[in-house]
């Protein structure tokens, strides 16, 4: 029974089997050689190289007799390099099971075989390409059925008998290799459209590459060339005279990527034609020339059979003009102009040992002179430069589209590779898309494998960065004096100037300058930091020190990042991101100019140790984070935040507390913030309502200013989360300060974590869903008590909702004044930016929109 599909190409039901034998037959030896190791395979393919390199001077005869053209010589040269330098390069590759592997980034690359491999052959390397293609199928485990071109058939079948025979001595599996001889194109079709076929290997002209490609199968077509050779006044001419001519005369040209179209600088051309001459070409007059063309092509443009791969001396005769046995090339002269050139019919391939020259003024002419050369049939195959300028070498190996260009080295037998150059050994050169090629690689064994990548798990190492030198409780405003600077900037706000604070500093830098810059308001925006810049890029301080709330902490991160890198642009910075390891935002990577000192005034952001400052740009919350603005150095001086009136007090320090709950759940939560996070809670909880009381209560602030801090170097490492996003979107929406903000979602966001969710967080290094244990965790660590997981962590929900109320925080946003008509009407806009802020990235399970939106209509309502 045919196993083709309907609609296919039909053929006579006994041809159709026995078609189908063949690949049937191939099939079978494609399964036994599935089970063959590398071992048994290296030993088959030793076996089959050493019958090609016995037979290649019979091979070579018999595909002198039955082609009828090229040089008896050179084709066993060809046959030597199909298996020896074949067997070269393929001796000690791996082709089975693990060929390859990257243990650092825990891939493996496993080889398996394709199966059926259809291969055609060209006329012009008959037998070479049977020993290369059945080599490198034994190699990669494929059973391959020949196609050769018809007036090549039985030199192919020879030189796949004395493959057959060696290898079935080695292993090789029976019906590995076999040829199909009958020349029709119906059985072409039909073995294309085989569903027994598994890849097609196609190695000739332009109509069998089409043909091959319209099968819609895998394959690898490649197709002729037209290379064009440019000599640069630089170049050895002497050199390119004589590979020239060994590669024009090799094989007498019937070798696709051998020279077609030479274009000469003007400056040597006398000087290149006489060494041509020299050496052993002829330089054909003009009226030859023509002659020659209407040999060589006939009216339609085909190539004329009679001319293939004749010598000069019949190339005379045919033509009727002068030439001798000892004529090795002949040179037409072409036209320079581009135009003229293009109509010639000698601009095309010429597989015979004619070679076209082109005088030129000037590289840029030279160019388009290969350009256009190639563009007649030669695009994605080969070309070659001769010139010792590099400058030249680039703008040509730029501008030409082949698949090989070769510098200062023969086409013809540089292209095969492996004999002027590294590239790999082949009689099958892909052409890239140009040529209908699936590559330009010289394709071997790698092309013949379906190679599977087996990539183990990997989570990527993680992190836990400090600033370096954090002073704390109080008096630790003291340690500004080791600080040594000519002039220093005090970055702050007019209230805390009005409170003393510059003239504290001040006290504290002996002989240091200090300006003050103290225009920073809540929530800073461009235009304060662009005037901050200004100031910083006059004065050129060592030393810029911020001394504030999160919102003066930040502008001076801010204003450093611009002062040193102006070129940043604010809008790139914040550009979105799912992986700030690989973010395309690109934050500079250098050494600070000034030095950042970060002194809170209150007890909150944690923004004196964190790599973020939250900005406000066009109306929403932008956050910029990057390693590079954690200040140097923070003061955490506990009495700076004295001052602070009971709200404020409140609204930071449920900052700190959602920092630290948000860390701990975060996907980037380690045993190292888990530390911190446990401790900033554990102080917290406590602390906050009495120095939400007792606003002189040192103690209190002192554990507060303490516990933001440590919060803040947990959320430095392991970020936030849900709770982050909302209150930036509502913070920035209805002016809510972002402690209330924070405040707001905080009981809901514990639940929503602790839920099941829709949606998980894909991470690597969260190798199971345990925000719901770490929430109990902290319960009991802290000592809240409960016997059940569960009861352990309803005890923290509660003790933070308590504490919520404790300092008398809004518990909705209704509460905070915020309107039910003006929410509602925000309401899409607002779970939108929410999505989009950064915080989300770390948060454990991935909020949906309209997850958002429950949470955000839950913190309208509030319980
Ligand atoms: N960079 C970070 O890592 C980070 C983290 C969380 C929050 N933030 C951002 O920080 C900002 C909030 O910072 P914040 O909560 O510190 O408030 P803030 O800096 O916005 O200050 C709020 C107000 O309190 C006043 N103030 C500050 N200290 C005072 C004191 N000791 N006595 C009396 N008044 C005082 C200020 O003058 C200001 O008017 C927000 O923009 C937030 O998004 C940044
Ligand atoms: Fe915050």
């Amino acid at each position: 029974m045919s196993v083709i599909a309907a609609a296919e190409p039909v053929v006579q039901p006994a041809l159709a089997e026995r078609l189908d034998g063949y690949v049937s037959r191939a099939q079978t030896a494609a399964r036994a050689f599935r089970e063959l190791r590398q071992e048994e395979v290296d030993r088959i393919v030793w076996a089959m190289v050493v019958a090609g390199l016995r037979g290649a001077v019979e091979l070579a005869e018999l595909a002198m007799e039955e082609t009828g053209f090229g040089v008896f010589e050179d084709k066993v040269v060809k046959n030597y390099i199909a298996t020896e330098f074949l067997y070269d390069y393929l001796k000690d590759k791996r082709s089975v099971g693990v060929i390859d592997e990257d243990p650092e980034r825990g891939i493996e690359y496993v080889a398996e075989p394709i199966g059926v491999v259809l291969a055609l052959t060209p006329i012009t390397n008959p037998t070479s390409t049977v020993l290369f293609k059945a080599i490198v199928a034994a190699k990669t485990r494929n059973a391959i059925v020949f196609r050769p071109s018809a007036r090549a058939a039985r030199c192919a079948q020879r030189a796949v008998e004395i493959l057959q025979k060696a290898g079935d001595e080695a292993g090789l599996p029976r019906d590995a290799l076999q040829v199909i001889p009958d020349p029709t194109l119906d059985v072409s079709q039909y073995l294309f459209h085989h569903r027994g076929v598994d890849f097609i290997w196609t190695t000739g002209g332009p109509k069998a590459v089409a043909a091959a490609n319209e099968a819609g199968k895998p394959c690898v077509s490649v197709g002729p060339g037209n290379a064009p050779v440019y000599i640069h006044r630089s170049a050895d001419v002497r050199m390119a005279v004589v590979d020239m001519l060994i590669s024009k005369t090799f094989d007498s040209s019937v070798i696709c990527p051998a020279e077609q179209t030479c274009v000469i600088d003007d400056a040597i051309w006398d000087e290149t034609v006489e060494e041509l001459e020299r050496m052993g070409a002829r330089l054909l007059s003009g009226d030859d020339v023509e002659r020659l063309a209407k040999l060589a092509f006939a009216p339609d443009g085909s190539v004329e059979m009679r001319a293939l791969g004749q010598s000069c001396l019949n190339l005379g005769s045919l033509a009727g003009f002068e030439a001798t046995a000892d004529d090795k090339v002949l040179l037409a002269a072409l036209p320079s102009d581009p135009a003229e050139l293009a109509a010639h019919p000698l601009v095309r391939e010429k597989l015979m040992p004619v070679l076209g020259l082109v005088r030129s003024p000037s590289v840029e002419h030279a160019l388009e002179v290969c350009e256009l050369v190639t563009e007649q049939g030669g695009l994605g195959h080969t070309s070659a430069v001769y010139a010792t300028d590099d400058d030249v070498v680039r703008r040509f190996a730029e501008r030409i589209r082949t698949g090989r260009i070769l510098v200062n080295a023969p086409t013809a037998v540089g292209a095969l590779g492996g004999v002027y150059n590294s590239m790999t050994p082949t009689f099958s050169l892909g052409c890239g898309t140009w040529g209908g090629s699936v590559t330009t690689d010289n394709v071997n064994y790698r092309n013949l494998l379906n190679v599977k990548t087996v990539s183990r798990r990997q989570a990527p190492a993680q992190w836990f960065r400090v600033p370096s030198n954090t002073y704390f409780n109080p008096g630790a405003i003291d340690s500004l004096r080791q600080l040594k600077a000519a002039q220093a900037l005090l970055v702050t706000d007019p209230q805390a100037e009005g409170r003393g604070v510059a003239d504290e500093v001040r006290a504290h830098l002996d002989g240091t300058g200090v300006h003050v810059f103290s225009e920073v308001g809540p929530e800073p925006g461009e235009a304060v930091i662009r005037r901050g810049v200004k100031v910083v890029d006059e004065l050129r301080p060592e030393l810029l020190i911020a001394v504030g709330g999160g919102s003066v902490i930040d502008a001076a991160k801010a204003m450093r990042l611009f002062h040193e890198s102006p070129e940043l642009s604010l809008d790139e910075l914040t550009l979105p991101f799912l992986d700030a390891r690989k973010r395309v935002a690109n934050y500079p990577e250098i050494e600070h100019s000034v030095r950042l000192v970060a002194m809170p005034t209150t007890a909150g952001t944690g923004s004196e140790v964190s790599p973020a400052a939250v900005l406000t740009v066009g109306g929403r919350k932008a956050t910029l984070v990057d390693y590079s603005l954690v200040p140097d150095m923070a003061v955490v001086e506990p009495r700076l935040t004295l001052s602070m009136p009971p709200t404020l007090t409140a609204d930071s320090g449920v900052d700190a507390l959602t920092h630290a709950l948000e860390a701990a759940v975060s996907i980037f939560a380690s045993p190292y913030t888990d530390a911190f996070c446990v401790q900033a809670v554990y102080q917290i909880l406590p602390n906050l309502p009495r120095a939400f009381e007792h606003p002189d209560d040192l103690e209190a602030r002192t554990a507060m200013s303490n516990a933001a801090t440590i919060a803040g170097l947990a959320f430095s490492n392991a970020f936030v989360g849900v709770n982050h996003a909302l209150a930036h979107a509502v913070g920035a929406r209805f002016g809510i300060a972002h402690g209330r903000a924070n405040a707001i979602f905080l009981p809901h966001v514990l639940r929503y974590n602790a839920a099941l969710p829709s949606k998980f967080m894909p991470a690597p290094g969260y190798t199971a869903y345990v925000a719901p244990e770490k929430y109990a965790q902290i319960g009991w660590i802290i000592g809240l008590g409960g016997r059940t997981e569960a009861e352990q962590r309803e005890r923290l929900f509660a003790r933070v909702e308590q504490l919520l109320d404790d300092v008398r925080m809004p518990r909705s946003l209704e509460a905070a004044g915020v309107s039910r008509a003006e929410f509602e009407s925000s309401l899409p806009e607002l779970a939108r930016a929410a999505f989009e802020d950064a915080s989300i990235r770390t948060n454990p399970r991935i909020p949906l929109v309209r997850e958002l939106a429950q949470l955000l209509e839950e913190g309208f309502h509030g319980r």
